[in-house]
């Protein structure tokens, strides 16, 4: 809301608009838990935008820190996702292959008369900085992994692109990184982070959320405290931005639990062959996958493998053995007795509800978990056929 006072009206900087407020949402729908990342990300992508970049230099320019599978690299392909279509567009240079100066020819090519030379397309030419371009965006998303095992080469290389925006390829060609978003991960400090996170396993009650607030001060402290010891002034006076990612907590958890169930989804309805299987998953089997799934040491990587193992590969196992066909509604909840997942079919050509005459003890409740509107449905047992 804008206040005017004596024809002077004040004005909200806060607000981002247009393109960068659609990159906002899309990150805000898949990043959970990590708003400090994201904020610098849409506001470099708005001011470049505008036209209001610094120009001579990349886009922007980030230093990600924080213990494992907290969203570094999901945040990138992301990115990618939402300005180009496409997660894999973002074109990921993993330092650790690079440790050897003689490798740094694979990334920038060899001077000519150089053995090597023209074989291949260097890694980092201008062909793969443009080639997911599309028609309305132009920029370029690059991803340097683990940068604290880069070689003195290749952080000589690093240098150059953040400070002028662009890298001199073996054969003198210049490759212009001046519409490129520059993200570097670095694992420094992960090793302590996972050491401060161990004994946290498991639910943490609500009362813990002061301790939890100053776990992520340490945590935060120690990333940035390791990224200064490691890495020259010089470096960190080049990046815009440096965040320390935070652990992901249980409502963290549960939020991707969602956005995970709902991409196992797509992948049933995308699947080939085609197999347009519609998933529930009722509010105790999704409770057993936060409690199968939660390791704080780990971040969301232990839950996205509790998934795969209690839920994608039975329902792989399913599919193979044509126990479930095309067009079937497969729920799955949670046996407290058998202390498993249990997978159901709804029986087809189902009478109207209404017209079931149903007592209590007969009735099963199938949650659709996945709808916009979740909703639970209440099945008389003799309707469901155990798979
Ligand atoms: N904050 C998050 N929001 C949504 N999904 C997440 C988040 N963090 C992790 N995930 C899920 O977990 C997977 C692994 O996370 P990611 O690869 O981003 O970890 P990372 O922080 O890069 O870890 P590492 O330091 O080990 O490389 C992602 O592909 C994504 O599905
Ligand atoms: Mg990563």
């Amino acid at each position: 809301m804008l206040n005017t006072n004596g024809g002077k009206q004040s004005l909200d900087i806060s607000r981002v608009g247009g393109k960068a407020h659609d990159l906002a949402k899309r990150l805000h729908d898949s990043i959970v838990g990590q708003d400090e990342a994201i904020a610098p990300i849409v506001q470099m992508y708005q001011t470049h935008l505008v036209g209001l970049s610094s120009g001579g230099r990349p886009i922007a320019t980030f230093l990600f820190l924080g213990p494992t599978g907290t969203g570094k690299t999901r945040i990138v392909e992301a990115t990618a996702e939402a300005l180009l279509g496409n997660p894999g567009a973002a074109i990921k240079i993993d330092c650790a292959e690079f440790q050897h100066s003689h490798e740094i020819a694979k990334l920038i090519g060899s001077p000519p008369g150089y053995i090597g030379h023209r074989e291949s397309l260097p890694r980092l030419c201008q062909e793969t900085l443009d080639k997911h371009h599309t028609e309305s965006v132009k920029i370029s998303i690059v991803l340097f992994d683990e940068i604290e095992k880069a070689s003195d080469a290749l952080w000589h290389l690093l240098l150059g692109i953040l400070d002028k925006g662009t890298l001199t390829l073996g054969d003198n060609r210049r490759v212009d990184f001046s519409r490129s978003l520059i993200f570097m991960t670095s694992n420094l400090g992960a090793a302590e982070m996972s050491a401060m996170l161990s004994p946290r396993l498991g639910f943490a009650p609500a009362a813990e959320s002061r301790s939890n607030e100053m776990l992520e001060e340490r945590i935060e402290s120690s990333g940035v405290e390791a990224a200064r010891r490691r890495f020259t002034p010089e470096f960190i006076n080049r990046l815009d931005k440096i965040v320390v990612f935070k652990p992901l907590g249980n409502a963290a958890l549960e939020k991707i639990l969602d956005i995970e169930l709902n991409a196992v989804q797509r992948r049933l309805f995308q699947s080939t062959p085609s197999c347009a299987l519609e998933l529930h998953v009722s509010e105790a089997g999704k409770r057993y996958l936060l409690r199968e799934g939660t390791d704080t040491r780990y971040g969301a990587r232990h839950l996205k493998r509790a998934i795969d193992r209690l839920l994608v590969q039975p329902l792989a196992n399913l599919i193979a053995t044509e126990q479930v066909r095309d067009g079937d509604v497969i729920s799955v909840d949670f046996c407290s007795a058998s202390a498993e997942l249990v997978f159901w079919k709804e029986a087809r050509n189902l009478p109207q509800q209404e017209e079931v005459a149903a007592t209590t003890d007969e009735v099963t409740q199938i949650f659709h978990a996945n709808v916009a509107a979740a909703t639970w449905t209440t099945v008389p047992q003799t309707q469901l056929a155990p798979v």
